[in-house]
């Protein structure tokens, strides 16, 4: 129990020990002007607290902004009942709420970078359900760069500023997507105006990767998830707005859904699913497990399933938006992974990194533990805090099996899905790459003004790498679309015409360049 205090409930302040505090204004020392002793503990406390502030950044989408809601099911996928495809208890019924906390957030740069950088943007959703926790961690753009997960460090190493001079250079870009060709589908999206949503409120989000959906059989289905923003629409910028905004604010979409939340005009998304057949789908010219493909909505419609709404801005950024921590494993009863080899790779990292980010305990912060029955015979750790216990289990037991007061194995809720293999282990490409189809049919479908904007974005930033980096990048927009190639190419030349130092600029140049289109340094 705790003692009572004579200060309970008034606004003295104390310091963590709970001693009251009735100087906090000056250290001790000898004499007024004399030398400060050692045992200035409020002081060696409040100062070693404070150089402690501050916990590593995430390595990738380290700006972010966050809010909590609810997602609500509408018990049904298109027509049909949802336990057609999925158990997942959070879907069943209609009506049923489930609360969220999401976190928008751009990628490459550091957490006080300005929002408005050409960057996807995250969309990680944490859905507190009654079966655990389950996180959705997506980005706008409905596909990614690459789609095998040992590309991913020199992936983002290649975004980051130069190791030496710590510059920003769009050279450093497109040297890797020009020698990853899989990445011409995201580049074609990422340097159009899709590139800068206008803010975390106006955009769409996606899964980007395969899951499966598993029914009470144990039968699954392949699905991709999306969000689309209902009352308050979908707004991309051209780079011109991006900057203006950029020279007034660098925290305009955070800004924007706190404000949003504040006054009570909450956004809404609806989510929806598109459903294939567990295999190989040999009548595509795309393997379904690849994330830098589209799964066309004509032959494979969105089917809504429910609606998130974020009604509540959070008390305090750090505990709950910077600690937050969510993951592609984090799936509940009834859904599953697919093949997908990024998603695999995804997996381990997410996890992996928010043990060293956050510690060994990160699921005990308030933040990241499921509002629902936790028990585990996970002890101890670094700033462990609570003992996730049942109320009738043993203190002393914790391990399993007991019987001695130990904690029981579930009963299966369903039959398990038990996909078969057999087949060689290698090291291999997916077979239908088709690297540059879809790339196409984007360019081809983009508005008037979406496929301007791209080509001036490309040519402001080609024009600054060297001539074969260059050349690769046009030869594979051609082999996407003619008319692709065709304009970026003569739109460099003539850039270059008007410009000649810039096909060999120095780097204190190109970095210049690079931070007006949006490559700089954080
Ligand atoms: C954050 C790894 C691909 C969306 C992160 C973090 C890591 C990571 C290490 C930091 C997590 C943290 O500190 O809490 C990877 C790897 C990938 C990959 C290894 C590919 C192999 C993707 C893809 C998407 C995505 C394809 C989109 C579908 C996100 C989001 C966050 C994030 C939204 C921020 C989550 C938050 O707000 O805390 N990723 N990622 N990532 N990633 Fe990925």
């Amino acid at each position: 129990m705790t003692p009572a205090n004579e200060h309970d409930n008034d606004m003295t302040l104390t310091n963590r020990q709970g001693h009251p505090i009735s100087d906090n204004q000056n250290i001790r020392t000898v004499g007024s002007r004399g030398p400060s002793t050692l045992e200035n503990y409020h002081f060696i406390e409040k100062i070693s607290h404070f150089d402690r502030e501050r916990i590593p950044e995430r390595v990738v989408h380290a700006r972010g902004a966050g809010a909590h809601g609810y997602f609500e099911a509408y018990g049904t996928v298109g027509d049909e009942p949802v336990s057609k495809y999925t158990r997942a208890k959070l879907f069943q019924e209609k009506g049923k709420r489930t609360p969220v906390f999401v976190r928008f957030s751009s990628v490459v740069h550091g957490g006080h970078s300005p929002e408005t950088f050409r960057d996807p943007r995250g969309f990680a959703v944490k859905f507190y359900t009654e079966d655990g926790n389950w996180d959705l961690v997506g980005n706008n753009l409905k596909v990614f760069f690459i789609r095998d997960p040992l590309k991913f460090p020199d992936m983002v190493h290649a975004f980051r500023p130069d190791p030496v001079t710590n510059l920003g250079n769009p050279e450093r870009f497109f040297d890797f997507v020009s020698n990853s060709p899989e990445a011409t589908h995201m580049v074609t999206f990422l340097y159009s105006p899709w590139g800068i949503p206008a803010n975390y409120r106006q955009m769409q989000g996606s899964g980007v990767n395969t899951y499966k959906w598993v029914n009470k059989e144990g039968q699954a289905v392949l699905v991709k998830y999306h969000w689309e923003p209902l009352k308050q629409g979908i707004k991309n910028l051209t780079q011109k707005e991006a900057e203006a905004i950029q020279a007034r604010n660098t925290s305009h979409a955070t800004q924007d859904l706190y404000e949003a939340i504040q006054r009570g005009d909450y956004p809404e998304w609806e989510l929806c699913v598109q459903i294939l057949s567990d295999d190989e789908h040999p009548e595509l010219d795309f393997d379904p497990l690849d994330p830098t493909k589209l799964w066309d909505h004509e032959k494979f419609p969105f089917l809504k399933v429910g609606k998130m709404v974020l009604n509540k801005n959070p008390e305090n950024y750090f505990a709950e938006v910077e600690q937050s921590a969510f993951g592609t494993g984090v799936l509940v009863d009834g859904l599953d992974f697919s093949d997908d080899k990024l998603l695999q790779g995804r997996t381990f990292s997410y996890s992996d990194t928010q043990r060293y980010r956050v510690g060994t305990n990160y699921l005990q912060l308030p933040i990241n533990a499921p509002k629902t029955h936790v028990a585990t015979n996970q002890r101890d750790g670094q700033m462990a805090f609570i003992v996730d216990r049942a109320p009738g289990q043993s203190p002393h037991v914790n391990y399993e099996p007991s019987s001695i007061g130990g904690l029981k194995e579930a009963a299966p809720s369903g039959k398990d899905h038990e996909p078969a293999y057999n087949a060689k282990l290698v090291r291999q490409k997916l077979e239908r790459t088709n690297d540059f189809g879809q790339a196409g049919d984007t360019y081809r479908k983009f508005e008037d003004w979406e496929r301007d904007e791209l080509i001036s974005n490309l040519v402001a930033d080609l024009s600054i790498c060297r001539p074969e980096i260059r050349d690769r990048m046009i030869s594979h927009f051609t082999q996407a679309d003619a008319d692709y190639g065709r304009r970026v190419s003569e739109g460099v030349a003539a850039l270059l015409a008007n410009s000649p130092h810039l096909g060999s600029v120095s780097a204190q140049e190109g970095a210049e360049i690079a931070k007006n289109s949006g490559h700089g340094t954080d």
